[in-house]
């Protein structure tokens, strides 16, 4: 008999706020965040793990955290995250009790990597050294693994002037140490609230939508964009290889407040 197939799932940016009732932009976080969880939660083909790639808070409160704890229990399905810079770090891993930080799973033969590149009080991501240096670790240890990376902000840019100059400052540390090895087969972000894909670094690099607002591509300056809220779907196939692609809620269309000046 093959390998099975392997399905996750990647949610991201849900900003939510301290009480159910917080709108960010004139959405509703919480409730798109349920929307999108309850698409997931009702698919055929249920994922194994859920990544979550940061800001799930909007500011950093305990209730925000709380009140994904709770979104995500309903599911019963099991979760990863890891923080955003909206996030706050020592709240976030306070406030989701039900799973810890998690920086290394396996899946079969297949590794999950989670790294941090959050600096607190920064808009702005950068890999610190030890990051470098388990993400380094973990691919000398297992060269053979077909391995992903998740983290929160893009190494790259993504066309959009504003979200480009918040990218992973010493992103050319992280391509040095990809292109020393072959089996990192995608890494995933979020932050950027929009679908992007570009080959870097010898691998591919995903951008995934936001649960809650998207911001608006190619755009210089912060605009928000009119898709719905999203997630992404990953299949891991035998031999190392995958397939994604990314899911907008149809019945979902946002009432945007324009207003939002700056994120
Ligand atoms: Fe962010």
């Amino acid at each position: 008999m093959s390998a099975p197939i392997r399905r996750l799932i990647q949610i991201t940016d849900p900003h939510i706020g301290p009480a159910r009732d917080y709108r960010l932009a004139g959405v509703e976080t919480l409730e798109t965040l349920r929307e999108v969880l309850a698409e997931i939660g009702t698919s055929e083909n249920p994922p194994e793990l859920i990544c979550t790639t940061g800001d799930i808070a909007a500011d950093g409160s305990a209730g925000a955290y709380r009140l994904f704890t709770q979104q995500l229990q309903f599911l019963e399905l099991p979760y990863q995250w890891l923080p955003g810079n909206h996030d706050d770090k020592q709240v976030i891993r306070e406030g989701v009790t039900a799973t810890p930080y998690w920086p290394l799973l396996e899946l079969g033969p297949w590794r999950v990597l989670s790294l941090d590149t959050a600096v607190p009080g920064e808009v702005g991501g950068r890999l610190a050294a030890e990051e470098l240096e388990f993400l380094a670790a973990q691919l000398a240890r297992e060269p053979e693994a077909p391995t992903l990376i998740f983290m929160h902000h893009p190494p790259i840019a993504v066309g959009c002037a504003w979200l480009d100059a918040q990218r992973v400052a010493n992103a050319t540390d992280l391509e040095a140490l990809l292109r020393r090895h072959d089996n990192v087969r995608a890494l995933f972000t979020g932050h950027v609230h929009q679908q992007f894909h570009s080959r870097w670094a010898g691998t591919e690099v995903y951008t995934t939508p936001a649960t809650c607002f998207q911001f608006r591509s190619n755009s210089a300056d912060f605009a928000l964009g009119d898709q719905p809220p999203g997630y992404r779907w990953i299949e891991l196939h035998p031999e190392g290889k995958l397939t994604t692609g990314c899911v907008f809620l149809q019945h979902s269309a946002p009432h945007l407040d324009h207003r939002l000046a700056r994120y």
